[in-house]
């Protein structure tokens, strides 16, 4: 019978907390909680949400995943309690993780979210960072198994701005020794770091490719990802983005390009006509919305290898 297996990592901050193994084992109990046959129990445990940006998916598939779990969720607003008044970290961590079981953290600067872990005593999540966006990256990559069954030759390739998502698709890429092809603008590479620690993983160095022409990158491959152009933060560079990034658009154009079986992800929220075409992500070939349906369950399997539940199937 599967069970959820703790994560030898307590936190999830970045895509490379989680092995291989561990990865896929999440995936394996993400299809299990999707089709129903799991049922484990957080009776009364608590989820803090900490947000210090905007979040449709991320916050409410935090919340149902909880609500299925049996536990809830705290949504600490950071204008609304101390931590907009500018409390420490350190002092916030170690307060809310002495009422909640386990933090999701959204985020600007990696260094903050690490400083909650390391003050608080409980397991904390990266709900999206500058840097990386793991929790995202679990839900990409179950859509492109539900689709392609597992992950041999599978060729991603991600066309826009090289940061978050793109850093954490780049980094489970390697676990799972898949191509992944990052098309970006000069300037807008990934994280150098992030690109290091992926060649460190990769068995094979041809995996890993960053162009900045998305014509070369998009041929032939199985999945084209986008992201916006102009992220949370970043509403003043906007008019200099949508120009630095004009041709990165996914359209039929570049879709052609890709393998007749190609399909369309998106993380969203999504700006039509700018990173991706209405006609493309309304297209068949789209999986956005099993994508951001895979969020929910995604998560609810990272819960469970987090904490202690009641299995009860075990009667
Ligand atoms: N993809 C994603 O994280 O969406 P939200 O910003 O709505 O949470
Ligand atoms: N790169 C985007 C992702 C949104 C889910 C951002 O950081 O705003």
């Amino acid at each position: 019978m599967l069970k959820p297996i703790k994560l030898v990592n307590k936190n999830f901050l970045s895509s490379l907390d989680t092995s291989t193994e561990e990865f896929f084992h999440i995936l394996e109990i993400a299809e299990n909680f999707k089709n129903k046959n799991l049922n484990i129990e957080f009776k009364n445990k608590v989820l803090g949400l900490i947000f210090d940006k905007s979040s449709t998916r991320t916050r409410v598939s935090f919340q149902v995943a909880m609500s299925r779990l049996g536990g809830t969720t705290v949504d600490l607003n950071p204008t609304t309690s101390q931590i907009g008044r500018g409390e420490p970290i350190r002092d916030t961590a170690r307060v809310l993780s002495r009422y909640c079981d386990v933090l999701a953290i959204r985020t600007f600067k990696q260094s903050d979210l690490e400083e909650y872990a390391k003050w608080s005593s409980k397991p904390v999540i990266n709900a999206l960072t500058d840097l990386e966006h793991p929790c995202q990256a679990l839900a990409d990559y179950m859509t492109i198994k539900e689709e392609f069954v597992d992950f041999k030759n599978v060729v991603l390739t991600f066309i826009g701005d090289g940061n978050n998502v793109a850093n954490s698709l780049i980094l489970c890429g390697a676990l799972l020794g898949v191509e992944v092809r990052i098309a970006c603008p000069k300037g807008y590479e990934p994280n150098a770091l992030v690109i290091q620690k992926a060649y460190e993983i990769y068995q094979n160095e041809n995996l890993l490719k960053i162009t900045n022409d998305p014509n070369i990158a998009a041929l032939g491959a199985n999945v084209l990802y986008t992201d916006v152009w102009s992220s949370m933060g970043e509403e003043n560079k906007k008019e200099e983005k949508d120009k630095r990034f004009n041709g990165f658009t996914i359209n039929q154009d570049l879709v052609s390009k890709a393998d007749e079986n190609a399909i369309i992800l998106h993380c969203l929220p999504a700006y039509r006509s700018k990173e991706i075409t209405d006609e493309i992500l309304e297209s068949k070939k789209s999986r956005i919305f099993e994508q951001a349906e895979n969020r929910l369950h995604a998560q609810q399997a990272l819960l469970s290898c987090l904490l202690d539940g009641v299995d009860l199937r075990a009667g």
